[in-house]
């Protein structure tokens, strides 16, 4: 046993291809943005009156996961926040991830604190908060807060879009000073349902950022790569195929470093002094499993058992399953471990989900004269789905995926 413990610790303690790994983690903001001139600028011009003291629009920005929003908005409001305090105009900026502060109090806290308010971890109604924050800010006068409301979408969705509403709202109790808000999104959907009201007061002005192309992902990596790497650790085309692999998924700068950064960990791991190009496909591999885990886990039960039915229809070395076979078999399932089957019609909405979410693929298909069919295969891992539908106590506790497992050989 001590010889394997010594042989990990040797390696871990053993030279490292990284020199700085930190710099490709999630949250590293870089020193400079490359090929996002335009959205800096952009942003800086919507933003720049604050500078004279005067309110800035509200700005919408939206565009797919990894396009630098988050990156570009922490980057434009600390110079800006910078810049304000060289002139002495009272500029002051909060940045909430309404991800993690998922409740309108949460927020609100943060948008307080901000402002040097102390406000209870519970206690108060938002109401009172609010409160609080209209009567700072007409005390502390003609100052001008930029509230940058990121991930924007969870609150909505959770908690329904009454903050914003009051938030927009809240400039007209306000003498001199004023609140400025500027909300990101990656979800398109969001914006196409939310109130017309908020839509309108909040997109004021409005930010697309467009998905990095493969040239300018590669740009991206390599100055990120000169920090994170010593050199000579990354074999040629490294940096390429992450930045091709990542251009494929909706140029996502994030997935394209996480890439670099796992491919670096695996060499690591595999005790090699090189990063080469199979390392990539790796973390490749890793990165589609941790994904598929997360979007399986998020599955509500029905969607779960839905999937699974799609690999029980696809076993026996059967490619496709048509949508009645997928039926049968779901609602059998169903039946066997208690639940009440949905209809056949919900299972076809929740197969079309699933296909959007790249799980399954599910095609229409013409029969001849027997007319359409709908043909539908599994796109991604059994093995990852299996293993996290058995967390879930109602199938974990059948021997539905027992069996399952023994067909697929796994
Ligand atoms: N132009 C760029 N130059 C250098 N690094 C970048 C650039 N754009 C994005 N990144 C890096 O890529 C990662 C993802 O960027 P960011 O978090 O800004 O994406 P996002 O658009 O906010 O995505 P999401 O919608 O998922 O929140 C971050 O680590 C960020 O530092
Ligand atoms: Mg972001």
């Amino acid at each position: 046993m001590d010889d394997v413990l010594d042989e990990v610790f040797e390696r871990t303690l053993k030279k490292s291809v990284f020199k700085n790994r930190r710099v490709l983690l999630p949250d590293y903001i870089p020193p400079t943005l490359l090929h996002r001139d335009e959205e800096i600028r952009r942003l800086g011009l919507v933003l720049a009156p604050s500078l004279k003291g005067e309110k800035p629009s509200n700005v919408f920005i939206y565009g797919l996961t990894g396009t630098g929003k988050t990156a570009v908005a922490k980057y434009v409001l600390d110079k800006l926040v910078k810049k304000a305090g060289e002139l002495g105009v009272r500029t002051r900026y909060v940045y909430v991830n309404l991800r993690q502060r998922d409740t309108p109090y949460r927020v609100l806290a943060d948008i307080a604190e901000a402002l040097d308010l102390r406000i209870p971890f519970t206690g108060l109604s938002t109401g009172e908060v609010l409160g609080r924050i209209v009567k700072r800010l007409n005390l502390l006068e003609d100052t001008i807060l930029i509230a940058v409301l990121d991930e924007i979408d969870f609150l909505v969705k959770k908690h329904g879009d009454d903050l914003l509403y009051k938030l927009v709202r809240m400039n007209s109790e306000l003498k001199d000073s004023s609140i400025s808000l500027v909300g990101i999104t990656n979800n398109i959907y969001f914006i196409e349902h939310l109130d017309a009201r908020i839509k309108s007061s909040l997109g004021e002005e409005e930010l697309v950022f467009s998905p990095y192309k493969t040239d300018q992902l590669i740009d991206i990596l390599k100055s990120r790569a000169e920090e994170a790497f010593i050199p000579g650790a990354l074999e040629n085309g490294v940096i390429e195929l992450c930045a091709s692999y990542a251009a494929k998924e909706h140029g996502d700068a994030r997935r394209a470093l996480d890439l670099l950064r796992i491919a670096g960990e695996l060499a690591d791991r595999l005790g090699e002094d090189k990063v080469v190009l199979e390392h990539v496909k790796m973390a490749r591999v890793e990165l589609e499993k941790n994904r598929l885990t997360e979007i399986t886990r998020t599955l509500p039960l029905h969607g779960k058992l839905v999937l699974l039915s799609v690999i029980q229809s696809t076993l026996a070395g059967r490619r496709y399953g048509t949508t009645g076979e997928i039926y049968d078999i779901y609602k059998r399932t169903a039946i066997d471990i208690g639940l009440d089957p949905v209809t056949l019609r919900r299972v076809s909405d929740i197969l079309s989900e699933l296909d959007m979410l790249g799980l399954i693929s599910a095609r229409l298909i013409s029969r001849g004269r027997y007319g359409k069919t709908r043909v539908v295969s599994l796109e991604s891992d059994a093995k990852t789905i299996i293993n996290v539908l058995s967390e879930e106590p109602f199938l974990g506790e059948s021997s539905i995926l027992d069996r399952i497992m023994k067909s697929l050989g796994i």
